[in-house]
C-alpha cells in the first residue's frame, strides 16, 4: 500500500442500565430539575452499580467496534484506553480489556487525559498507522465517573455520567480518515479540576477519605471560559490544516460537557443546529467516553455517511484539548 491514512472502521458503545434523573438528584442536595437543564442541558446520565466497573462497558463497547470492522481479535496491534477512572491503579485497565478482547498480538495501556482522552488516543494511534508501526489500533474511552462524585457537592454531581465508547482504526486510503489532528495541554490550570487524595502526594488514609479528598473538585464557572476558547481555536486550527472550512463541516461533535459549551463553540464557529450532534441531555458528561458515544449513535442513527467531513474536538482536566478533522 502507498500512502495511507488512518481511519475508523468500526464503533461500538455500553453504558450502565442505571438511570439517575433529576429528580432523583434533586432528593440528594439543593437543586431542581429546572436549574440543571437551563445550566447544563442534562436530564439524565448512566450511573453504574456497585458491583460495575470502567473495563466492563470499555469491553463491550469494544466487541461491538472489533466486530462491526470485521477485524480479529488478534490482528490489533495497539489497543489504548482512555481513561481517569481505572478499575484499579495497577495493571492498566488497557490490560484488562486486552485479556477479555482476545488481542493477543496487542501492547496495550491506559491513556490519561480526562474528557480529552479518546482524542489524544486518536492523534497517537493516527501517526502510528501513518508511520507502518501498527496496522489496527483500538481506541477506547471509558468511566464510571459516578464513583469519583461527591453526592453532597451539588455544582459536581449533576453533571457527570458513566459509559464507555470505542473505535477501531486502521489504515484508509489517503483522502479519507483523519485529515487533521491536534492535542495541547496546560497544566497551570490543574487545580480548576482534580481529585486531591488518593494517589502518591496525598495518599488515602482514613482521614483523607471521611474528608472526601479522592472526589472530583472543579472550579466549573472558570473552566467554562477556558473550554469555550480552547475548542473554539483548535476546531478552526485543524480544519485550515486540512484544508477545509467552517462551512464544509457536515457532524460537528464536541464534547459533551455542558449544552451552553456546545452552543458557545458553534456559534462561535458558525456551524447552525442541523450539523452539530448533542446527546448531553441523555447522558451527562461522560469525560473521555462522551465523544465515542456520540459518534457511534451517529452512525447507528445513520447521522454520518460516507464523504462526510466530521470534526470532533474535546476539553477536559489537565487541562486538556484536542481537535480532529475526518472524512468518514
Ligand atoms: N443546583 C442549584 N444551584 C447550583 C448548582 C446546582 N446543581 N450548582 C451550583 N449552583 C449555584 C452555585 O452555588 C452558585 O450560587 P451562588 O451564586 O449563590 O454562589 C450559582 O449556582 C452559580 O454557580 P456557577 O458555578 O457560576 O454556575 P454555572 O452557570 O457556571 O454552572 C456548571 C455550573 C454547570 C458546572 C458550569 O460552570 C460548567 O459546565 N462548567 C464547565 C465544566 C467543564 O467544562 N469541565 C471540564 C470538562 S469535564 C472533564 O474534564 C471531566
Amino acid at each position: 500500500m502507498g500512502e495511507v491514512n488512518a481511519g475508523i472502521l468500526g464503533m461500538g458503545h455500553s453504558y450502565p442500565t442505571g438511570i439517575l434523573t433529576n429528580a432523583d438528584l434533586a432528593s440528594m442536595v439543593e437543586t431542581t430539575d429546572e436549574w440543571i437543564i437551563s445550566r447544563t442541558g442534562i436530564k439524565q446520565r448512566r450511573k453504574a452499580a456497585a458491583d460495575e466497573y470502567t473495563s466492563m462497558f470499555a469491553v463491550r463497547a469494544g466487541r461491538q467496534a472489533i466486530e462491526r470492522a470485521g477485524v480479529n481479535p488478534d490482528e490489533i496491534d495497539l489497543l489504548l484506553c482512555a481513561t481517569t477512572t481505572p478499575d484499579q491503579i495497577l495493571p492498566s485497565t488497557g490490560c484488562l480489556i486486552q485479556a477479555e478482547l482476545g488481542a493477543d498480538k496487542a501492547a496495550a495501556f491506559d491513556l490519561a487525559a480526562a474528557c480529552s482522552g479518546f482524542l489524544y488516543g486518536l492523534t497517537l494511534v493516527n501517526s502510528m498507522i501513518r508511520t507502518g508501526q501498527c496496522r489496527y489500533a483500538l481506541v477506547i474511552g471509558a468511566e464510571v465517573l459516578t464513583k469519583y462524585v461527591d453526592y453532597t457537592d451539588r455544582s459536581t454531581c449533576v453533571i457527570f455520567g458513566d459509559g464507555a465508547g470505542a473505535a477501531l482504526l486502521g489504515p484508509v486510503e489517503a483522502g479519507r480518515g483523519i485529515l487533521a489532528a491536534r492535542i495541547r495541554s496546560d497544566g497551570r490550570y490543574a487545580e480548576q479540576l482534580y481529585a486531591p487524595g488518593g494517589g502518591t502526594r496525598l495518599g488515602s488514609t482514613a482521614e483523607t477519605i471521611a474528608s472526601g479528598e479522592h472526589f472530583y473538585k472543579m472550579k466549573g464557572n472558570e473552566l467554562f471560559k477556558v473550554a469555550v476558547r480552547s475548542m473554539t481555536d483548535i476546531s478552526r486550527e485543524v480544519l485550515k490544516e486540512s484544508g477545509q472550512t467552517e462551512e464544509d463541516i457536515d457532524l460537528f461533535i464536541p464534547h459533551q460537557a455542558n449544552q451552553r459549551i456546545t452552543d458557545a463553540v458553534a456559534s462561535k464557529l458558525g456551524v447552525d443546529e442541523s450539523r452539530i450532534y448533542s446527546n448531553i441531555s441523555m447522558h451527562g458528561n461522560t469525560s473521555s467516553a462522551s465523544i465515542p458515544i456520540a459518534l457511534d449513535e451517529c452512525v447507528e442513527a445513520g447521522r454520518v455517511n460516507k464523504g462526510d467531513l466530521v470534526v470532533l474536538t474535546s476539553f477536559g482536566g489537565g487541562v486538556t484539548w484536542g481537535g480532529v478533522v475526518l472524512r468518514w
